[in-house]
């Protein structure tokens, strides 16, 4: 075993420093947020992710996993850090650029060095390299550099951590080979060798996929919105074809990941990443279509209050980057007649600035609730409990989970055909 420095210490770098601590490797977490840290070393963490709380307190407690605002001398660096996007809908680096050039005075010869945050391609090649060689180490000579992208579904990141295949594209053959090694000692799936500008377009490509057949069933709901057909049924007869796999629609796509990494490839070509572009722009324009939705519901009421239910952008989790609910509520209240009552089961009140409601609070004497994330608490919302607490029983599912089939309660699915047909 040796010694792992991990820089980053947030969704992806601490359940990550914690895998290779629970492995053995001596580990060191290092992160800019002194509160991450402070709560680091006493066993404590800010994120919530299944089973993540439990292994950080064994590892801090054997002491295999410490924490430090600075970086150390190591075998091993792990760069985990942010990659957001500026408002160009450009790659920001600046947190790379600050986390590699942090490391410098640490580096030794041999030291394996790993970019594993989401990068545009040729980022290893054309930004993290010459930082390094600037600094007076060679990238082929003296390190071994690897982009080693993440692929984990949160919620489940630590299972997926140890279980995914992973690529290793490396500066140099040799880098790869080296680095693999490193990742093969935790990891059950395939470690594939490749190149670093590979590895950087395959983790895009990944999530640009997705991106792109989210935004094929977004286009199918407004088709079909338009030609009064249910989407949903289209979607499940067509997915009968052996070879088909419609996505599922929703009301937009959030995350700092699908909604974020296809803009890496966009702001390389431009002009040939057409596709790529127009899927980017129909999955933003949805809070646009649930906001229309929305008004059509509530179009016979005078300041009609509704109840915002969800605020992640994905369900069961605690993330709200990014997320299609906030722009939702954001438009909403540019609608001076609606009181918006936002709730969240899995977000607290810090995270976000709209202000968050009890599930009873936002359903009392609400007029419409809308269902914007399918987390397993809004997948048993009771009848009974709209019944009683509403003032008028009618529901926007935009995720197809509520399961209330109670004739007394209105339920409007974002993809129904009754819902484009209009409203009786
Ligand atoms: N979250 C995911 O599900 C996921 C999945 C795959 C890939 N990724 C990629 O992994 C990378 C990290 O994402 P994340 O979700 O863990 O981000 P995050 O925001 O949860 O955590 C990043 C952490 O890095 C710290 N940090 C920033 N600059 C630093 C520096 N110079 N030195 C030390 N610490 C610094 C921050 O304080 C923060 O705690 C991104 O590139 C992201 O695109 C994320």
């Amino acid at each position: 075993m040796g010694k792992i420095c991990v820089v980053g210490l947030g969704y992806i770098g601490l359940p990550t420093a914690t895998v290779f601590a629970g492995a053995g490797y001596d580990v060191v977490g290092v992160d800019i947020n002194e509160e991450v840290i402070a709560l680091l070393e006493k066993g404590q963490i800010m994120i919530e992710e299944v089973g993540l709380l439990e292994e950080v307190r064994k590892v801090v407690k054997s002491g295999k996993l410490r924490a430090s605002l600075t970086p150390e001398e190591a075998d091993v660096f792990i760069i985990a850090v942010p990659t957001p996007i500026n408002h160009d809908q450009t790659a920001n680096l600046d947190y790379v650029v600050a986390a590699t050039s942090s490391i410098l005075p640490y580096l030794q010869k041999g030291n394996i060095v790993v970019i594993e945050s989401t990068i545009p391609p040729r980022t290893v090649e054309d930004v993290v390299a010459p930082i390094i060689k600037a600094f007076g180490v060679d990238p082929v000579q003296d390190i071994h550099l690897v982009h080693c992208p993440e692929r984990v579904l949160p919620g489940r990141i630590l299972h997926e951590m140890r279980s995914n295949p992973r690529i290793v594209g490396g500066y140099t053959k040799e880098a790869s080979e080296k680095a693999a090694d490193v990742y093969r000692r935790v990891v059950t799936g395939e470690v594939v060798e490749t190149e670093a500008t590979i590895a950087e377009m395959a983790k895009l490509m990944e999530n640009t996929y997705r991106d792109v057949n989210i935004a094929l069933a977004n286009e199918l709901v407004k088709i079909s919105s338009k030609l009064h057909i249910n989407a949903y049924e289209v979607i499940r007869l067509a997915n009968k074809h052996p070879r088909v796999h419609l996505h599922s629609p929703g009301p937009g796509v959030g995350g700092h990941c699908l909604a974020v990494d296809p803009y890496f490839i966009v702001e390389k070509a431009p002009e040939e990443a057409k596709l790529i572009s127009q899927a980017r722009e129909v999955n933003s324009s949805m809070p646009s279509f649930v906001i229309e939705q929305i008004v059509r519901l509530t179009a016979s009421l005078f300041r009609a209050k509704i109840a915002v239910l969800g605020l992640t952008y994905k369900e069961n989790i605690d993330d709200v980057r990014e997320s299609p609910s906030l722009q939702v509520i954001q438009l909403l209240q540019q609608y001076k007649e609606y009181d918006v009552y936002p709730h969240d089961p899995h977000v607290q009140q810090g995270k976000v600035n709209v202000p968050l409601y009890s599930l009873e609070e936002a359903l009392t004497q609400a007029d419409l609730v809308v269902v914007l994330v399918e987390h397993h608490e809004f997948e048993h919302i009771q009848g009974e409990q709209l019944l009683k607490s509403m003032n008028r029983p009618v529901v926007l599912d935009c995720k197809n989970c509520v399961k209330i089939a109670d004739e007394r309660i209105k339920v409007y699915r974002l993809g129904d055909a009754i819902l484009q047909k209009g409203l009786d």
